[in-house]
């Protein structure tokens, strides 16, 4: 296994809160390198899993085919928003029953982060692109050009937690030339908060921000989790692990409402959190939370759907 390829976070976690039984159906909602669904098929389960990305979907095709072939796993490109159209159309031509559980690992895998020309990293030299799935038609590029000062400013801040977000995003607006590569918005970055000084590269905070806001990530969730909530049997749990305080804000704002309105138990009143040798294997899981919710209408929300 090398720097650039995915380890999957809180596996054995996420994996045992999914309660996993025997043929039962679960969703994977972000597949990228199939890591939990492996697990999940492991453990008898069966998987639909969704992923935006054509890569993940293209590799996931040839890795997992012995169980696609079998009906075990449905593996489809489309966003998680849409989950609720995509399982009614699946459980209307019969392919599926129940949902038992879905899990939602947000963010971005180590192969996009990683990737030489999809512009997620500072480390090469390519276009400032960012997305995730390719039919998205605004790219980082086209942020930095249609955005305004004041606005470029407002995202670095709120999305990245960037300190330098005015001056950046000043320098930005009064290039001239347009920043269209990671490497020009990089040195732009570097040029005006220094040299890296700690463990983070000075520009992760604003390719971060600007990676959030191509792939409307914040706004992704906001549609998934509702939509996942409708379609999970009795007693079905959500799972899911966020990197971003602004991911983690929105499922613990999530949880605690619908727990308010009777739709079932918040489990992690506190997130789990990586082992401490989980970290040491995997730096890039030490800033995951693991939530999860578990459905479960009341008999007068029941008799008010019915
Ligand atoms: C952190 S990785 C998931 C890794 C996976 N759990 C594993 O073990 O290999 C996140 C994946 O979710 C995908 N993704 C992000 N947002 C999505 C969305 N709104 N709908 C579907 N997939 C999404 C990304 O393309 C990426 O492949």
């Amino acid at each position: 296994m090398t720097a650039n390829t995915h380890i999957t976070v809180l596996l054995e976690e996420a994996t045992k809160a999914l309660l996993v039984k025997k043929d039962h159906w679960y969703i994977d909602a972000t597949f990228g390198k199939g890591g939990h669904t492996q697990k999940i098929l492991n453990a008898g389960g069966k998987v639909i899993a969704f992923d935006i990305d054509k890569a993940a979907i293209s590799s996931g095709k040839e890795i997992f085919a012995s169980s696609i072939v079998p009906g075990n796993l449905i593996l489809i490109r489309e966003n998680f928003a849409q989950i609720f159209p995509v399982i009614q159309s699946l459980k209307e031509d019969r392919q599926i029953n129940e949902i038992d559980g879905v899990l939602f690992d947000f963010g971005t895998s180590t192969e996009q982060l990683k990737s030489e020309d999809r512009g997620f990293s500072f480390d090469g030299d390519s276009p400032l692109d960012m997305r995730m799935d390719d039919r998205l038609g605004v790219q980082a590029k086209d942020l930095l050009a249609l955005i305004p000062a004041d606005q470029l400013e407002e995202l670095f801040r709120d999305l990245g937690g960037e300190t330098d977000a005015r001056k950046i995003a000043r320098a930005i607006k009064s290039s001239p030339v347009p920043i269209t590569t990671t490497k020009q918005l990089s040195n732009l970055i570097l040029k005006i908060s220094g040299k890296q000084k700690g463990k983070l590269h000075p520009a992760t905070k604003v390719f971060q921000a600007l990676r959030i806001a191509v792939n409307t990530e914040l706004e992704n969730i906001m549609m998934g989790l509702p939509q996942a909530l409708e379609i999970l049997a009795q007693k079905g749990r959500i799972v899911t692990i966020a990197f971003h305080e602004g991911e983690d804000r929105e499922v613990k704002t999530t949880f605690k409402l619908w727990e308010a309105e009777n739709k079932g138990e918040n489990l992690t009143k506190k997130p789990v959190v990586p082992t401490a040798e989980e970290i040491k294997n995997n730096p890039r899981s030490r800033s995951a939370k693991m939530r999860i919710f578990e459905k479960n209408t009341s008999d007068q929300q029941k008799n008010e759907i019915e």
